[in-house]
């Protein structure tokens, strides 16, 4: 493949700035919004909680929360996402309490949500965590949070439930990843006071209420890393393009060690086509600016023929090797133990009929695909249209020979 392919905006920052948006007093215009089924259902479940939201203007979404006065989403819409609990922060935050289904979201783990509720609680609210998590705070009020563990999701979410809560919340041990500096920053811009955002404490000086606002989303950090992966594993000449090329370094530095050269501009990205195979490489992923989670399992199908065995560290999540089981049905010779997978090189991947399992190991499959001798068919692309915006139409347009068939 060759030419140039765009990144679209930061799928894990809009799904926490749409909900955001229902604490404002006013309409929030959101520009380089992802067309992912994530935003479709988000907006949805906003206009079942009765705000107006439009998302008419491609990239583009127009909130208008002011007739909003449900709490309660349906768990139809709440379990096909794992965002949806970014409305529990935003509901409280709005009319001190807030009444949501369990969220969904890819089976990459426990996921529990003890964190964000231990926030909660921390700001005055009491909570009932049943088959739906009941919030009620009569008024919330600034606290000091310490999270037992670095959580993108927590961090997000009390950050939300704090922004108008009487007084000043300090939150320790925060994540720093992209996107939660990119909620901070949206929520800056209606007025909250916000200030730490990418250091690991945030702290939060409520206001009475915050004010419309417009804003354009941040490219996506996960997308561009997918694209560099996809470049690599099929030595093609990829210019990417509308992306920051800082929030990529700890995947730069790995394709670097690997024997990869990469082009670096202002928000472009290239990997110098090699031909020969990548050299074998050892992945840990850690919370940012460490090795991202989501990107192991793109990498790990470029790892399947390197030269040499590589191994994969999963310390986020207990459970995000099911992929692996797929590239091995295309010929990789791979294995995992608990928290490590360990990769020893092979000549070529074969095409054949595999299975996404959840969003970013169905990347991975693409990444097999296009590196596979033969053709491959993947199922279960719905977990894949989650997260990545008109991937076939970008990957034909850099003359891949991809297409969406109806089973
Ligand atoms: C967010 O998930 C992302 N999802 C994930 O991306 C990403 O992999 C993850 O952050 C880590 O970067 C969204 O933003 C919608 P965490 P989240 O809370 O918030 C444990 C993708 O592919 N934990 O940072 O669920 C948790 O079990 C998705 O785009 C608790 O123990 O991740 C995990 O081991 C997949 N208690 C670790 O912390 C809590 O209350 C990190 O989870 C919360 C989390």
């Amino acid at each position: 493949m060759s030419g140039e392919v765009t990144v679209s905006g930061a799928k894990n920052a809009a799904v926490a700035i749409i909900p955001a948006a229902l604490i404002s007093d006013g309409v929030c215009v959101i520009d380089n919004i992802p067309e992912i089924e994530d935003v479709k259902v988000l907006a949805e479940t906003l206009r079942s909680l009765g705000a107006k939201v439009d998302l008419s203007v491609p990239g583009q979404i127009t909130i208008d929360p002011t007739e909003v006065k449900s709490i309660c989403p349906s768990e139809k819409l709440t379990r096909k996402m794992r965002a949806s609990y970014y409305l529990m922060g935003a509901l409280l935050a709005r009319f001190g309490s807030a009444k949501v289904p369990p969220p969904g979201g890819c089976y990459i783990g426990k996921r529990p949500i003890d964190q964000h509720l231990k926030g909660f609680m921390a700001l005055g609210a009491d909570v009932k965590n049943t088959n739906v998590v009941e919030i009620n705070a009569p008024a919330l009020h600034g606290a000091e949070v310490y999270l037992d563990v670095v959580s993108v999701g927590a961090t997000i979410n009390i950050m939300l439930a704090a922004v108008k809560a009487e007084g000043t919340t300090t939150i320790f041990n925060c994540a720093k990843e992209p996107h939660v500096v990119e909620v901070a920053n949206f929520l800056n811009n209606m007025g909250a006071k916000i200030k730490g955002a990418g250091t690991d404490i945030i702290k939060i000086r409520g206001v009475k209420q915050l004010h419309s606002c417009s804003y354009t989303l941040i490219p996506d950090q996960i997308e561009t890393g997918t694209w560099m992966v996809i470049a690599a594993a099929t030595k093609s000449d990829i210019t990417i393009k509308n992306c920051i090329p800082t929030h990529m370094e700890s995947l730069s530095a790995k394709l670097e060690e690997a024997g990869y050269r990469i082009d670096e501009g202002e928000d472009t990205l290239r990997i110098i086509p090699k031909e020969e195979r990548p050299r074998a490489v050892k992945v840990k992923t850690m919370v940012y600016p460490g090795f991202p989670t989501d990107l192991q399992q793109p990498f790990s199908a470029l790892l399947c023929c390197a030269q040499g065995t590589s191994t994969i560290t999963e310390t986020i999540f207990e459970q995000r090797y099911r992929h692996l089981d797929e590239l091995r049905k295309m010929g990789a010779t791979t294995d995992f133990n608990d928290r490590v997978a360990v990769i020893e090189g092979v000549e070529k991947l074969y095409g054949t009929d595999v299975e996404a399992l959840d969003l970013r190991g169905g990347a991975a499959l693409i990444v097999a695909g296009l590196m596979a001798e033969g053709t491959t068919t993947i199922t279960g692309v719905q977990y894949i249209d989650r997260g990545y915006e008109k991937i076939v139409e970008k990957l034909q347009s850099l003359g891949a020979d991809i297409e969406r068939v109806k089973m």
